[in-house]
C-alpha cells in the first residue's frame, strides 16, 4: 500500500479522475506518478526524478517534452484566432496550409484531407467513409471491415471493434457484427518449426483470403492495418507479407486503410511505414507525431476514387453529414505544419536513419540476455520479446508478470517503458541521440539483470 498524502495532487488524482488503460482497483490504492515537467527525451516526477521515456509518451512525443517553437506558434495562433471550424465551407489558412504539405509528402497519390483530433477519430472516419463509398458505388451489401488480432486502431466504438484486442473488447459488447479479425504477423512466435519468413508471409496471406471467401468477398468492404503493429507489441512484418497480403486485397476488390498513426512522420526512417513497406492504400490515417504530440490532432488522407465517391454522395443528399467541432482547430493545424517544418529543417529522416541501425544493434545486443528470446525492429521502433525458454520460444505464466516486474525495475533505474504482455515495446523520441540510445540499452539492461535475479530467487 503507497501512503498517499491527503490534499496531495495524487489524493485529488484519485478522488477525481478515471485513468485510461488503468486496473482502476489499484490506482485507489497506488494512486498516480505525477509528471511535473519534461525535456528533450527525459519527464521529471513532481520529486524531481529523472526518467528516460523510451516510449515517447505514447509513441507521440517525437520532438521530446517542450518546445518553445511551437509554444510560440500556439500563442500566436490563439492571438490572432484561437478559434474556428470547417463548417459548411468555412477555412483557415493554418487547415489549408497544413492540408497542402500533407498532401504533398503523401507517399501516394491522395486528393483530400479530413481532420479530426485523435487517431481513433481518424480512423473511426475511415471506416464510415468506407461504408459510404460502397453506398455510393452501389455495393453497399459491401460493409464488412476485416482488421487483424492485435491490431490497435483507437478506442472509439467502431476504431476498437476493427482492433484485434480482446481485452479492449471484453464486457463493451464489442467488437460490433461485420468487424472481422485475421492473423496477426508475429513470426518468432506463431511459426512452424523450419517455417521461413516468406512461407509464414503466405500462411498469413492464405488465411486472410478464407476467411474473405467464408464470409463472402462480397461483403468483404475494407483491410485496415499499421504498417508495422505498435500496440501489438512493435511487431515488424516478416518478409514479403505486405506484398502479399496486398494482392488479396485487391482481389476482393476490398479498399486498404493504412494506419499510420504510429509509423507516420520517421518512425520507420521513412516519411511513412507506407513507403518503407511498399503498401498502396486508398486512405491513409495519422496523428501522433503530426503534431509531435504537443497538440491533439489527426489527419485523414483519401484518394481520388473515396473523393469522386463522397462528392456524388453530396449531389444525391445535398451534405457531407460528418464532422468534428474541433477538426482543423486552427492551433492544432498551425502547431503541426510548425512540427513538419521542424523536422524538415533538422533532417529528421537523415537523423532517424543515422540513429536508428545505433538502436537496432544497441538494444539487439540484449538478445544474449537469458530472458529475451527476440529483438527486432526498424527506425527507432524496437520489439523485444521475454521468453521462459529460448529454446522452445515458451512464453511466462502470465501469473508471474515478468513484463510489470521488468517495468518495475526499469522506472526504478530510471527508464519508462512500454509492455504489451511479455513484449517491450522501444519508441523513443525521434530526436534522441546515440548517448541516450546507449542509455535505454544499458538501463533495460540492468532491469532485465533485476528479474533474472528475483525470478532465479524464487
Ligand atoms: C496505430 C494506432 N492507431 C490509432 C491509435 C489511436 O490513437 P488515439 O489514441 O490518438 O485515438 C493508436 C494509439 O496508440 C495507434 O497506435
Amino acid at each position: 500500500m503507497t501512503y498517499v498524502a491527503p490534499n496531495s495532487v495524487q489524493a485529488r488524482d484519485i478522488a477525481s479522475i478515471v485513468h485510461p488503460q488503468t486496473n482502476l482497483d489499484n490506482h485507489l490504492r497506488d494512486g498516480p506518478v505525477v509528471i511535473g515537467s519534461g525535456q528533450g527525451c527525459f519527464v521529471y516526477d513532481d520529486n524531481g526524478t529523472q526518467f528516460l521515456d523510451a516510449a515517447a509518451g505514447l509513441w507521440c512525443a517525437s520532438l521530446g517534452y517542450a518546445s518553445e517553437r511551437l509554444a510560440k506558434v500556439a500563442y500566436e495562433q490563439m492571438r490572432k484566432l484561437g478559434y474556428y471550424h470547417l463548417y459548411r465551407g468555412t477555412t483557415n489558412e493554418a487547415g489549408v496550409d497544413l492540408a497542402e504539405k500533407l498532401l504533398s509528402i503523401a507517399p501516394v497519390p491522395m486528393s483530400k484531407v479530413l481532420f479530426q483530433c485523435s487517431g481513433s477519430e481518424a480512423n473511426d472516419t475511415a471506416l464510415k467513409l468506407v461504408w459510404y463509398y460502397h453506398a455510393a458505388i452501389g455495393k453497399p451489401e459491401k460493409r464488412k471491415v476485416i482488421g487483424r488480432r492485435m491490431g490497435y486502431h483507437g478506442s472509439t466504438s467502431a476504431s476498437i471493434s476493427a482492433s484485434g484486442k480482446a481485452d479492449m473488447h471484453a464486457d463493451f459488447g464489442l467488437p460490433f457484427p461485420g468487424f472481422l479479425h485475421t492473423e496477426y504477423p508475429h513470426y518468432y512466435r506463431h511459426h512452424t518449426e523450419g517455417e521461413s519468413e516468406e512461407q509464414f508471409a503466405t500462411r498469413m496471406a492464405d488465411a486472410l483470403e478464407q476467411l474473405i471467401l467464408r464470409e463472402g468477398p462480397e461483403t468483404c468492404a475494407a483491410f485496415i492495418a499499421e504498417p508495422v503493429m505498435g500496440a501489438g507489441g512493435g511487431l515488424t512484418p516478416p518478409r514479403s507479407y505486405w506484398e502479399k497480403m496486398q494482392a488479396v486485397i485487391r482481389k476482393y476488390d476490398m479498399l486498404f486503410i493504412a494506419d499510420e498513426v504510429i509509423c507516420g512522420f520517421g518512425r520507420t526512417g521513412n516519411m511513412w511505414g507506407t513507403e518503407t513497406y511498399d503498401l498502396k492504400p486508398d486512405m491513409i490515417s495519422c496523428a501522433k507525431a503530426l503534431s509531435a504530440g504537443m497538440q491533439p490532432i489527426s489527419a485523414l488522407m483519401i484518394n481520388q476514387r473515396i473523393f469522386d465517391a463522397m462528392l456524388d454522395e453530396s449531389r444525391k443528399l445535398g451534405n457531407f453529414a460528418h464532422g468534428f467541432t474541433y477538426a482543423g482547430h486552427p492551433v492544432t493545424t498551425a502547431v503541426a505544419m510548425e512540427t513538419l517544418r521542424i523536422y524538415d529543417e533538422m533532417d529528421m529522416l537523415g537523423h532517424v536513419r543515422r540513429v536508428g541501425p545505433h538502436m537496432q544493434r544497441a538494444l539487439g545486443a540484449l538478445s544474449e540476455h537469458p530472458l529475451v528470446g527476440e529483438v527486432r525492429g526498424i527506425g527507432l521502433l524496437t520489439g523485444i520479446e521475454l521468453v521462459a525458454d529460448k529454446a522452445t520460444r515458451a512464453q511466462y505464466d502470465p501469473a508471474r508478470k515478468v513484463g510489470p516486474t521488468v517495468e518495475r525495475h526499469a522506472r526504478k533505474h530510471g527508464l519508462i517503458m512500454r509492455f504489451v504482455g511479455d513484449r517491450i515495446a522501444f519508441s523513443p523520441p525521434l530526436i534522441i541521440t546515440e548517448v541516450e540510445i546507449d542509455e535505454v540499452a544499458a538501463r533495460t539492461r540492468k532491469a532485465l539483470d533485476d528479474t533474472w535475479a528475483e525470478i532465479r530467487s524464487h
